[in-house]
């Protein structure tokens, strides 16, 4: 990977001896979905596929950047004297909404940086490609230009970018699992306080699949700001008659009894989900330590039902993916992952029964949408940050530059 990106590098900005090479994962939620902007749990963990970066100074204030991704746009370019949203720009504004969250900051950025970027997340697809490109540029400035900013603040500055530069409000989760990942660990934290623990995830004849509805959603265009919006409502609803600063803050027993006061039916499911999945990711957390497979497996289901008929941001691909792996009996759970209204299912499956789960589950999928899924086998990495000469990210082996091509994938074409 090392060497490809530096070639890339040199075909676009021309050849140098001063490469500096930086990785960003991507990140999947094993559960606890749309809690972390309601001040729940949350238990994602960091991917080995993600966003590289080839780097070289400038002496000047140009920022010039090009993503094999997106070849067709070129090289795009920026002042860091003048950093403005541009829809012209597409996916550049992610790197350029963390500079400006630095300099907003009052951080000094004396200089620009030639860029090429490559990442091999399937867009798209629920896996924070987006968030994995902030944090990339957020390690970049900070470890080039000496900033001595701490992880949490990169973090930090990485969902700010994407709350008011690119408009989407997303909660922390994203960022916070692609900048603070650690190998083999999923990630326990609480997203009111920002505490947290790795927990050792015990995958001895189990995998973790992966699997894309290849069906692409967009949060910006998506209802994503509503379910926040209906989340808040139902919250200062219930803010009338009782103490409370988030929905996370409330037990599922708790809620129940208080349901009746949140007047928006469609509030009430909203802010029921939230609670009751701030519930259940704490609880696989707990299950995840004591080995109990089959509780972790019914605890994945019910969130999933909970998201397709309380929070409404499934889809019938979603669906149809987490029914086929639920009907498999190779399975041990299976549920959508991350915001929904497309992209893919997170499920874990016995080592033995992977290749017959992708075959059934991709032919049951295709029979029911008329759409191939991708299976993906995801290995659980560590965090954002400059790669040096004997770590080349861990799809190091990787050879050639395919946009959506993780390093371990298993296709199947029913
Ligand atoms: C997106 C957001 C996260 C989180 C998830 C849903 O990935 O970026 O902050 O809200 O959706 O759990």
């Amino acid at each position: 990977m090392r060497q490809d990106i530096k070639k890339a590098f040199s075909d676009v900005f021309g050849k140098t001896e001063e490469l500096r090479v930086f990785f960003a994962p991507g990140r999947v939620n094993l559960i606890g979905e749309h809690t972390d902007y309601n001040g729940g749990y949350v238990f994602p963990c960091a991917l080995t596929i993600g966003t590289y970066a080839a780097v070289r100074e400038r002496g000047d204030r140009l920022v010039r950047m090009y993503s094999e991704n997106f070849k067709e746009d070129g090289i795009k370019e920026c002042s860091l004297d003048d950093i403005r949203y541009k829809e012209e720009d597409g996916w550049a504004n992610y790197p350029k909404g963390v500079m400006a969250e630095y300099l907003g900051s009052g951080f000094s950025l004396p200089h620009g940086f030639d860029i090429v970027f490559w990442g091999n997340i399937p867009n798209g697809a629920g896996l924070s490609s987006s968030a994995s490109i902030e944090l990339v540029t957020a390690v970049i400035f900070n470890q080039s230009h000496h900033l001595q900013a701490d992880m949490l603040d990169l973090v930090k500055m990485a969902q700010a970018a994407e709350n008011s530069f690119i408009g989407v409000n997303c909660g922390i989760m994203d960022q916070f699992a692609i900048g603070m990942g650690k190998k083999h660990h999923a990630m326990l934290l609480d997203c009111d306080t920002l505490s947290y623990e790795y927990a050792k995830l015990n995958m001895s004849g189990l995998s973790l699949v992966i699997a894309n509805t290849n069906k692409k959603r967009s949060l910006a265009g998506s209802g994503y700001n509503k379910r926040r919006q209906e989340c808040r409502e139902a919250l200062q609803d219930l803010q009338k008659h009782l103490s409370i600063q988030s929905l996370g803050e409330l037990a599922p027993s708790a809620f129940d009894t208080r349901a009746g006061l949140i007047q928006n039916e469609t509030n009430r499911r909203r802010a029921k989900h939230a609670v009751y999945e701030n519930y259940r990711a704490k609880k696989t957390a707990e299950m995840f330590s004591k080995n109990e497979l089959g509780q972790i497996g019914e605890l994945m289901r019910e969130s999933h039902l909970s998201l397709r008929h309380d929070y409404e941001v499934t889809s019938p691909e979603l669906d149809a993916l987490a029914e086929a792996a639920w009907s498999h009996g190779g399975v041990i759970g299976s549920r959508m992952t991350g915001a929904g209204f497309g992209g893919c299912t997170i499920s874990i499956v016995k080592e033995d029964a992977v290749q017959d789960f992708i075959e059934t589950a991709g032919a049951r999928y295709k029979e029911q949408t008329g759409r191939k899924a991708d299976f993906y086998t995801a290995d659980i990495g560590a965090g954002a940050r400059e790669l040096k000469e004997d770590d080349y990210g861990d799809s190091g082996t990787c050879g050639t530059f395919d946009p959506i091509r993780p390093a371990k994938r298993t296709d199947f074409t029913p």
